[in-house]
């Protein structure tokens, strides 16, 4: 998805800065760079298609004069990845730069009538409406603001939007509507962006627009104003993630620093059993059904959820996939609690569905980007502590949703057993990323495969979910994942010779079930991997691989440790080969803000 950044500075250049901080949104996926800034009542403009690195190579994003100024990356949606539709987009006299994440569903009509009006397009976005919009109110008189406040009236869709005009020195203008922008107040230093990686270096006291708000950043602090030009007392939140959580340090990807991060996430998840506390106790007593709503990962995590309150607290359980949610979920009642689970807080089609959950139904989110639109929108929120994840899979992020989902569980069934096996992961994880050289051994021999099958059976189902999942995203091989006995109902079918085949085999009251589906696919010529307690490994020498997991982690806690080695190989097959970066993966944006 586009990154947009916007920055008022005093006595500095912006474009340095501009061009660190939205280098800091490249994880988010994208196609084309460009910043504007403005200095002596002209409009400095460079942008073009490309990696980051090499259009700063070719154009020197730094050389820029100004001290205020808007930069972006883009993800194409309307137009191709070319120079022209590159952001910032221009108005015809060039006093006025624009820069947008989103789509105008409109703009086809907005094009048109401005054509009618003698405005000339450059580009096939849909955002160069808005340069222009912006030009015909300004021409009526209207300052800045107050001409994106009636460009607000026309456009439809979602978008967060930046700009800068020649006329208002050191001043950036910005809005959002279902698009992440958060406010960044720093020392003598302003900033909007879409995410906090932009900006942690610079600002941590942080605001976050409500929808149609509109931002004025001015060399002097910043102002809020609701549509009516009412100023708003925001409060600021200051956040505790450092500018290091969003570097490598010292690690080849984003994806490893995370995975290696895993138990420090569930640590720090499990913090925030007071707060789930207290959530179960106004919630208990007050519902008779459970919904989850997500999508990808999130979704996967969401799977356990099912596995868990239905049989622990005796509450039916339901599992949705958000963008399927308006489609199916027609029974909400106030005895409904709907759980959203996601990790940017953003996601377009969780977003919808909180909203029409909102209308009827108790709402709670587990969401990890503090002050997402989520948390604010949701009636009840679970923070999820895994720190800002930059690699576009999700690792770290996808163990502390099922650590808040276990607590939740936990505590809703009072259930001690299972809440204090949950200590332990942390160890556990620690004890597979000792043994990471296995998977990577592994790793080269299965780096040739075309096709890979997961298999897990009950509570291992998700995780089966999951890692095929993450191998398809980072390794673009395809995968996939099987509720074990599913496979002879059709699929068993693809099984051949030295097709490799993961079977998840925690130990618990499946695993011999599970051992039968195993000896299905190796008789028909599979390579199978088998991922199962130490104490098992005796039944598992029909495998052709065998990776060994601590025998304290029984079926009920095993989704949070046995995705471990899943994301491992996926990580390992990933970096063996040419031009594939598991950070970001092709087509693939970390947060998905369209639907
Ligand atoms: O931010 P969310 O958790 O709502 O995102 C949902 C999915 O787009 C996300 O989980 C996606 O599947 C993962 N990045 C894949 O690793």
């Amino acid at each position: 998805m586009c990154g947009i950044v916007g920055c008022v500075l005093k006595e500095k250049k912006a474009a340095p800065i501009l061009l660190d901080s939205i280098s800091k949104l490249e994880y988010r996926g994208y196609d084309s760079v460009g910043i504007a800034t403005a200095v002596d009542r002209k409009i400095n403009l460079k942008k073009d298609a490309g990696k980051i690195k090499e259009v700063d190579k070719k154009l020197d994003l730094k050389d820029m004069e100004g001290s205020f100024g808007i930069a972006h990356v883009r993800w194409a949606t309307h137009g191709d990845p070319n120079k022209t539709n590159s952001h910032p987009h221009l108005n015809m006299d060039r006093t006025i730069a624009v820069v947008h994440n989103g789509i105008i569903e409109n703009s086809a009509e907005i094009k048109e009538e401005l054509i009618g009006e003698g405005y000339k397009f450059k580009s096939e976005t849909d955002t160069e409406v808005i340069p222009h919009l912006l030009d015909k109110y300004m021409k009526t008189g209207l300052d800045l603001e107050n001409a994106l406040r009636k460009v607000l009236d026309v456009i439809h869709g979602s978008y967060a939007i930046a700009a800068i005009c020649v006329d208002e020195p050191g001043r950036v203008v910005a809005t959002r509507k279902d698009s992440p922008l958060i406010v960044g107040i720093g020392h003598d230093e302003y900033f909007v962006a879409s995410d906090y990686p932009a900006i942690l270096k610079y600002a941590r006291d942080i605001i976050f627009p409500e929808q149609g708000e509109i931002v004025v950043l001015n060399p002097d602090g910043v102002t809020v104003k609701d549509e009516y030009d009412n100023v708003i007392n925001k409060e600021v939140t200051t956040i505790n993630w450092s500018p290091e959580m969003a570097e490598k340090g010292g690690y080849d990807h984003f994806m490893i620093k995370e995975i290696n991060e895993q138990d420090t996430a569930i640590q720090n998840t499990l913090t925030q059993r007071e707060n789930v506390q207290q959530i179960v106790d106004e919630l208990k007593g007050d519902i008779n059904r459970v919904v989850f709503v997500a999508c990808g990962t999130s979704y996967h995590a969401s799977l356990i959820g099912k596995y868990l309150i239905e049989p622990l607290a005796g509450i039916p359980t339901e599992v949705l996939l958000a963008s399927e949610f308006k489609y199916s979920a027609r029974t909400l009642d106030e005895k409904t609690l709907v759980i959203f689970i996601s990790q940017s807080g953003e996601t377009a089609d969780t977003l919808k569905a909180l909203d029409i959950a909102n209308e009827t139904s108790k709402t709670l989110a587990i969401v990890n980007v503090v002050g997402s639109s989520m948390t604010r929108r949701a009636q009840y929120v679970i923070q999820t502590q895994a720190g800002p994840e930059i690699g576009v899979a999700a690792t770290k992020t996808y163990v502390s949703q099922l650590t808040a989902i276990y607590l939740f569980a936990g505590l809703l069934a009072g259930d001690e057993e299972l809440l204090s096996k949950l200590e332990k992961v942390p160890d556990y994880i620690n004890e597979i990323l000792k043994d990471c050289d296995v998977i990577k051994q592994l790793s080269v021999k299965y780096r040739y495969a075309k096709d890979f099958f997961y298999l897990g059976r009950g509570y291992a189902y998700p995780t089966a979910l999951e890692g095929a999942l993450k191998l398809k995203e980072i390794t673009y091989i395809h995968g996939e994942g099987y509720a074990a006995g599913e496979l002879k109902h059709g699929p068993l079918a693809l099984i051949d010779k030295g097709i490799p085949v993961v079977v998840l085999l925690p130990p618990g009251d499946n695993l011999e079930k599970t051992m039968s589906n195993l000896e299905e696919v190796r008789a028909r010529g599979a390579d199978v991997l088998a991922i199962g307690a130490r104490k098992d490994k005796e039944q598992f020498t029909h495998a052709k691989d065998i990776f060994l997991i601590n025998d304290e982690v029984d079926e009920i806690i095993a989704p949070l440790v046995y995705i471990v080695p899943l994301q491992l190989l996926s990580y390992y097959v990933a970096i063996s080969k040419e031009g594939v970066d598991p950070d970001k993966p092709k087509n693939l944006a970390k947060c998905v803000t369209v639907e």
